[in-house]
Formats: C-alpha cells, structure tokens, sequence
C-alpha cells in the first residue's frame, strides 16, 4: 500500500475509547462472570409480546406495509403524540405535558444517537461541558471525538453537587471560560456508574445553578434518564426537566432500552426549541430517521397498557438481582476494611469502593487476578472519569447485575471477593 490512510480528526479523538476497551476485554475473557456488562437481562426480554405487537402491526393490510416504510426525521406526528402521552404519564402532569409541540418531541435510535447529536450540534472543539464525577463512560467518549473539555463536578449519594457545580461555573467566569460551556451532563436516576439518583432537593438547584451561569451564552442540562422506570423501591422524583418553567434549559433524553428491549433501540428526546433544527438536521444526514417499524412496536405497546404491565414484571426481576447482589456483597465484603458500597433503589449497577492503595484498572494485579485467575469480571471505575483527570480515583468498581441469574450473580461476588482478598493480603 503505497500511503498511510488520512483519517479525520474526529475519528482520531475516538480512538481508544473506554467501551472499545472493555468489549474487546469482554472477549478476551469470555470464560469470566460477568459483573461488568451493561446489558440488559435476557430473561426479561419481550419476545412473545413483540412477536404478537408486531403481529398486530403487520396484518393491517395496508397500515402494515405503511409500517415497513422511512418515516420521518424526527419521527411520525401520531407516534410522537402517542410518546408524548406516555411521557406526560410519567411526570404525572398530563394536563401541562400534554400541550407542549410536537416539533419539540424527537424519536432517535436509542437515547445514545440523541446524546451524539446534541453534541454535535454544541460543541466545537475546546468548548466545555460539566460532568458528574463519575459518569456515563460512554458519553465521556462522544465528548471526546467532539473535542471538548470535560470538566468533573463532585458527586455523592445524592448525585452531583449543586456547590461543587456552582464552585466550577464561577472558576470558569473568574477565568473568563463561562462562554465557552455549553453542557452539563447529568444521569439523574439509577445512574450508570453509581446506582445514585439526583435528590428531589438537588434537582431544582441544579437547574437554577445552570439558569445563573447562563449569560455570555446559552448553558443546557442535558438529562439523561436511561434508567427512569427501572425503580424498586419507591418511583423516581420529577424529572428535572420538568421542573424547566420555560424549558429552554433541560433537553431530556429517554429510552425504551433498558425497559422493553436494547434490539429494538427507540430513543425520545424533548429539546428546547433553538435545538430542534440543529439536531434534526444532523439527524437527516445521518439516517432521515430511526426504524420507523420499532418506533410502532413500542408506540402500541404504550397504547394498549401492555407496556406497562411489562415494565412491572422487568422490575420485579431486577428487585430479586439487586437484592442478591447486595446481598451476597454483605456476606463477602462487611468485614474487609475500607471497601464501601452504594446500595441502589433501581438501575443496573453497584458502585463498589475498595482501599484506595488497591488499583482497578485493566493492567491492575487485581484486574489479572479477577480474570485470569478467580474468573470474574467488573468495570474498572476509572474508565467514568475524563482520561486525563488526575484526581481520578484509581480504586473503584462498577459492578452490574443486569445479565447474570442470582445464583450467578451470588458466585460471581465471591469470586469477586476472593481476588479482592488476595491483593489485600499482598
Ligand atoms: C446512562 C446511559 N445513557 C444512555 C445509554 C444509551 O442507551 P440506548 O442508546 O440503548 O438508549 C446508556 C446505555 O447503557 C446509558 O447507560
């Protein structure tokens, strides 16, 4: 070959991503448990719902073949009010909810293509974009291939912190930077890494603290609520978008992933108005829109209660796997000093904290013991924070109980416990 392909700029910031990394360790150990997956639970999946839907959709003569058609960019206007309904539903605000445009709705290919494009519609590079530390990893790359900044803000078991964002907008106005965010970034309920929520009492000054900082030019939250509807214990607070009066602020993005299926992949977005050009015209180049056939599938589900009768047996199933996980890191983790963990109301994850001496990442001792050796296999926690963020904590664990059975995800923390031991003796 006689020269070296040129590639873009864009796809060099993309190179060396952290889920590129973890699949291909995902490969390499395809003989370990996984506690590092983040997908869904096979079990749960709705197959014999989705064959009779599609069923359905399909032996309407005419409507059917209409159905295997493009749609539309944004998404057919009757299937986005049918999601605007359901949205409305969740808020528990059909009457206010109801009334906002339709042009405002957005139905993507999972909430991930929303996330792409609201970045590439905002970011040049060098623009900023705040994110809770530790956060989405997936996220941290798309910012990354867009070039941006990305700056942690301290989070707890609350969520992010309104002080520690306020303390980082104003550092950023004293350096006079504050032109230059665009975003804050924040998974408000169930969070993938932690398993946190953002407290009711956070959620409004989150949302007032972005307003304030707001001037030179227009900062957005961007509220990521993959895992909304995946609650155990008690339902989730308002979003904050809704908390938005004008709602030119929060751009919410949704996703029937987690709750119905990640192969159907149908993604919802409700942008602020300036937005929704922006975003649909990168979307027409991209695709002209998601599968339309999908977009119907979970559209009647919503329709006819099935949908939600099927969130409610989903949820059941991660109570019982939650529960095990929790568990079964009580009996193995309690007595060893200086390992902490979250205990999540919803979600997929647990958050797992161990003596900070003791290293997680892929070429840690305790990575090769846990694969190689003990057969087990987690998401190292330093993969949620910016690559070159040196106050990143080296010593944590995203632990995931999406995929494994309870009896799995049982053996699964003991082998995991048994790795940890022996580094902790070395
Ligand atoms: C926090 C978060 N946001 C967004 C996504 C994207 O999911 P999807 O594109 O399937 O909707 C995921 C997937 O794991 C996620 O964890």
């Amino acid at each position: 070959m006689p020269h070296t392909l040129t590639i873009s700029d864009q796809a060099r910031r993309a190179n060396g991503q952290a889920i590129g990394f973890l699949m291909q360790q995902a490969v390499e150990n395809a003989d370990c448990l996984s506690l590092a997956a983040g997908l869904v639970d096979e079990q749960t999946l709705p197959a014999e719902l989705a064959r009779i839907t599609l069923n359905e959709l399909l032996g309407e003569p005419h409507k059917g073949r209409q159905r295997l058609q493009y749609g539309t960019t944004q998404g057919p206007d009757p299937l986005r009010r049918v999601f605007r309904t359901y949205l409305a539903a969740l808020e528990q605000r059909t009457d206010q909810l109801e009334h906002i445009p339709l042009r405002r709705f957005c139905l993507t290919t999972g909430s991930q293509q929303l996330l792409t494009l609201i970045v590439r519609a905002l970011f040049n590079p060098g623009d900023i974009c705040l994110v809770a530390a530790p956060t989405y990893f997936v996220f941290l790359g798309v910012l990354q291939a867009a070039g941006a900044t990305i700056i942690p803000v301290q989070s707890d078991q609350n969520g992010m912190q309104p002080q520690a964002l306020q303390t980082e907008l104003q550092r950023l106005q004293d350096q006079g930077q504050l032109h230059r965010v665009r975003l804050v970034y924040i998974v408000s309920d169930f969070e993938n890494p932690t398993g946190v929520s953002v407290s009711a009492e956070r959620r409004p000054e989150l949302l007032q603290i972005t307003k304030h900082f707001s001037q030179e030019s227009r900062i957005l939250l961007l509220e990521d609520a993959a895992y909304r509807e995946l609650h155990f214990d008690v339902p989730p607070q308002p979003s904050i978008w809704s908390l938005d009066d004008d709602q030119q602020t929060v751009i919410l993005a949704q996703t029937f992933s987690k709750s119905f299926s990640p192969g159907v992949r149908v993604g919802l977005g409700v942008l602020p108005d300036e937005l929704i050009q922006p975003v649909s015209d990168l979307k027409g180049n991209d695709d002209f829109g998601s599968p339309h056939l999908n977009q119907h599938l979970i559209a009647r589900t919503l329709k006819n209660g099935t949908y939600k009768s099927h969130v409610a047996k989903v949820r059941e199933s991660y109570r019982g796997k939650r529960n095990a996980m929790l568990t079964a890191i009580d009996r193995e983790f309690s007595n060893l000093t200086d390992v902490t963990w979250y205990r999540p109301n919803g979600g997929m994850y647990v958050w797992m904290k161990l003596p900070e001496h003791i290293e997680t990442g892929f070429n840690s001792p305790l990575f090769r013991a846990a694969t190689q050796q003990h057969k087990v296999m987690y998401v190292p926690g330093e993969l949620c924070y910016p690559p070159d963020w040196p106050q990143a904590p080296r010593c944590e664990m995203r632990l995931s109980y999406g995929v494994l059975s309870e009896e799995l995800l049982d053996e699964g923390i003991c082998r995991l416990a048994r790795a940890v031991r022996s580094q902790l003796s070395q």
